[in-house]
């Protein structure tokens, strides 16, 4: 089995929820026909919903190999290789209807530059869609993956995100907070180690 079949089979496997519930917040804002990019696309499963949807997809991302994973499915008129450390990103001011980022943030340990590119990206109204690893005052600000769960050799680090910070940060950055929903992820196919997530719909507020 390839990494990315492997992937998308490992996402099953652990209910991950997060671009079913990314597509909920979202559904009434968008239309057939807009263009949303996908800001670390991987292997294209946030995306899916909003193509049957009829939305134009474009997605970027890190990694070549979870890119072709996208490609496979044909569900992207776009795919671009970019590090999101790096800014600006390929894509002009006020280009685009809407932005997810589904799964991705955790490996950030402040979003800002995320935020602030999709900010920038979106045209007036438009509205940018995320999960988040979930975090209460009392838990980590960041906690290690080991390999048993990334399907590599190597352990990852995961950072933890309060809400009142992200709510704040979107507010810094133009987006007006719409709707959230706290919701479980699981890092093991036996569903043992639980992990709180948060998904957010943030609208771009109107530019003057
Ligand atoms: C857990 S996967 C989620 C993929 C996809 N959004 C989904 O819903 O399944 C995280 C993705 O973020 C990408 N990623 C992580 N850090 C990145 C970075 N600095 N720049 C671009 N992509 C990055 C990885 O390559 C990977 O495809």
């Amino acid at each position: 089995m390839s990494f990315t079949d492997y992937y998308d089979a490992q996402a099953d496997a652990t209910g991950w929820l997060g671009p079913e519930i990314v597509f909920g917040l979202a559904y009434r804002h968008i239309r057939s026909g807009d263009t949303l990019l996908d800001i670390g696309i991987g292997t294209g499963l946030g995306s899916i919903p909003f193509h049957k949807a009829g939305l134009r997809i474009l997605g970027m991302d890190l990694s070549e190999e979870m890119l072709e994973g996208t490609k496979s499915k044909g569900i992207a008129a776009e795919l671009k290789l970019h590090d999101l450390t790096s800014v600006p990103y390929p894509y002009g001011d006020e280009s685009l209807d809407h932005a997810i980022c589904v799964g991705v943030l955790q490996f950030f340990r402040s979003p800002n530059l995320v935020f602030g590119e999709a900010a920038r990206m979106l045209r007036d109204g438009g509205v940018f869609a995320f999960t988040t690893a979930d975090r209460d005052s009392a838990d980590p600000v960041e906690l290690t993956v080991g390999p048993e769960h990334t399907g590599s050799d190597e352990s990852v680090t995961m950072y933890l995100h309060e809400a009142e910070a992200i709510r704040r940060l979107l507010l810094d950055c133009s987006f007006t907070v719409q709707r959230e929903l706290e919701f479980t992820t699981y890092m093991d196919e036996d569903r043992r180690r639980r992990l709180r997530a948060r998904a957010y719909l943030a609208q771009r507020s109107p530019r003057i």
